[in-house]
């Protein structure tokens, strides 16, 4: 595709796909031509019901300049100085998951990674962060998994129940956060549930009730399959390395710079968010090709990360790769909030992982992709 048609249009999905990691990284960054907001799109069908809306207040579908009112509510919390005093809770987290999950043990001491480690960590992180309690979590794992299911439109009686799923799901959790925020406003928490509450904004108003429900459910759906999928991606890089020695887990131990640097290449080689939607808010030329205004665009950060023209032998995992200016968080206004979170997990998972471990090997089973047509990773991966 980048090769032949680097910009194209898709008349089923009524949608222009951009591969090239120059176009790509224009469509992020002009925010004035390109918006969040799937509204805006010719076609866009409002849902039926309220709820699958909400989600469209965040910042995430949010357009320049509301946009930075909204994120501005809660980005101290991820500065990489605020998260500085979570890293020990997180490695004692790390820590507890590993302990637990080889005490279990497994058929021939096999372990599910993504169900023991790589799932619930980025899950306890977010839902600490936010105030919820530790019984409420097993609810949130639930919720958050359904959200970002997604499944084949043409199978009939698999959608519908795909729907009422998502319904449920949303519908339950906003309840929850509805009470929880309330809650919040009457006896201030130090938590992200109550900075959501309380927080002004720039004019010195508060977020509307639907602004503030948005964003604790884009906070606790944007880190965690995406997270998950990082670690478990990047042990399917560190293991698989084919154009190395093998050993790219050996060379990674007790190198905290060499563990950061192949990490940040796993997020390029094995992306874990392959695409990202905008909509043309005027008649524009991209690539040689003309998009209209009101069109929808995606940008495919996957593609744009194996670009060869940006990245010399991109198709292979080169885990000392630098530099590496990689879209796997996106780029511009809409860069991932929780970019220095994700790291710091990151690191920290692999630390914990690689200091109770002499050697990893995947098992040789048939690996299911994840339910979801935007995120990349995989279901399980059993390792030993
Ligand atoms: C935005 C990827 C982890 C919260 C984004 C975007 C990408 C991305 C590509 C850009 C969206 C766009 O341009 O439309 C990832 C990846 C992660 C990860 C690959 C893990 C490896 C997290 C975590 C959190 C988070 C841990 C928070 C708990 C957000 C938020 C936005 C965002 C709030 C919206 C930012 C905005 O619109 O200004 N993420 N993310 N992400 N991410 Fe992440």
């Amino acid at each position: 595709m980048r090769a032949n048609a680097p910009v194209r249009y898709d008349p089923t999905r009524r949608t222009w796909d951009v591969f090239r990691y120059e176009d790509v990284k224009r469509v992020l960054d002009d925010d004035g031509t390109f918006s969040v907001d799937p509204r805006r799109a010719d076609d866009y069908v409002e849902p039926e019901r309220a709820e699958e809306t909400l989600i469209f207040e965040t910042m995430l579908f949010t357009d320049p300049p509301s946009h930075g009112d909204l994120r501005g509510v809660v980005d101290d919390a991820f500065e990489p100085r605020a998260l500085g005093d979570l890293e020990p809770r997180i490695r004692d987290l790390a820590g507890d998951l590993l302990e637990r999950a080889d005490a279990l043990g497994g058929p021939d001491d096999e372990l599910d990674v993504v169900d023991a480690f790589a799932y619930p960590l980025p899950v306890i992180v977010i839902a600490e962060l936010l105030g919820i309690p530790p019984s409420d979590r097993d609810r949130f794992k639930t919720w958050s998994d359904t959200l970002v299911e997604a499944t084949s439109a043409d199978d009939g009686d698999e959608t519908a129940e795909y729907h009422e799923r998502q319904q449920q799901a949303q519908m339950e959790m906003a309840t929850y956060f509805l009470e929880a925020l309330e809650d919040r406003r009457e006896s201030p928490r130090d938590d992200l549930l109550t900075q959501i509450a309380t927080g002004e904004l720039e004019d010195g108003s508060r977020l509307s009730q639907e602004e503030a429900l948005g964003t604790c459910i884009l906070l606790l759906i944007a880190g965690n399959i995406t997270t998950t999928n990082l670690i478990t991606n990047a042990i399917r890089c560190f293991v698989d390395d084919v154009d190395g020695d093998g050993d790219v887990l050996e060379e990674l131990r007790d190198d905290e710079r060499a563990l950061r640097t192949a990490l940040e290449e796993a997020l390029r080689y094995r992306s874990p968010v392959q695409a990202m939607g905008r909509v043309a808010t005027e008649d524009v030329t991209v690539g040689g090709e003309v998009i209209e205004s009101g069109d929808r665009v995606i940008a495919w950060l996957g593609s744009a990360n194996r670009d060869e023209r940006q990245f010399d032998d991109a198709d292979t995992f080169v885990p000392d790769r630098t530099p590496n200016q990689h879209l796997g968080f996106g780029h511009g206004t809409h860069y991932c909030l929780g970019a220095p979170l994700a790291r710091l997990e990151a690191n920290v998972a692999f630390e914990e992982l690689l200091a109770r471990t002499s050697s990893i090997d995947l098992v040789d089973v048939d690996l299911e992709p994840t339910r979801s047509s935007f995120v990349y990773g995989v279901e399980s991966l059993p390792i030993r």
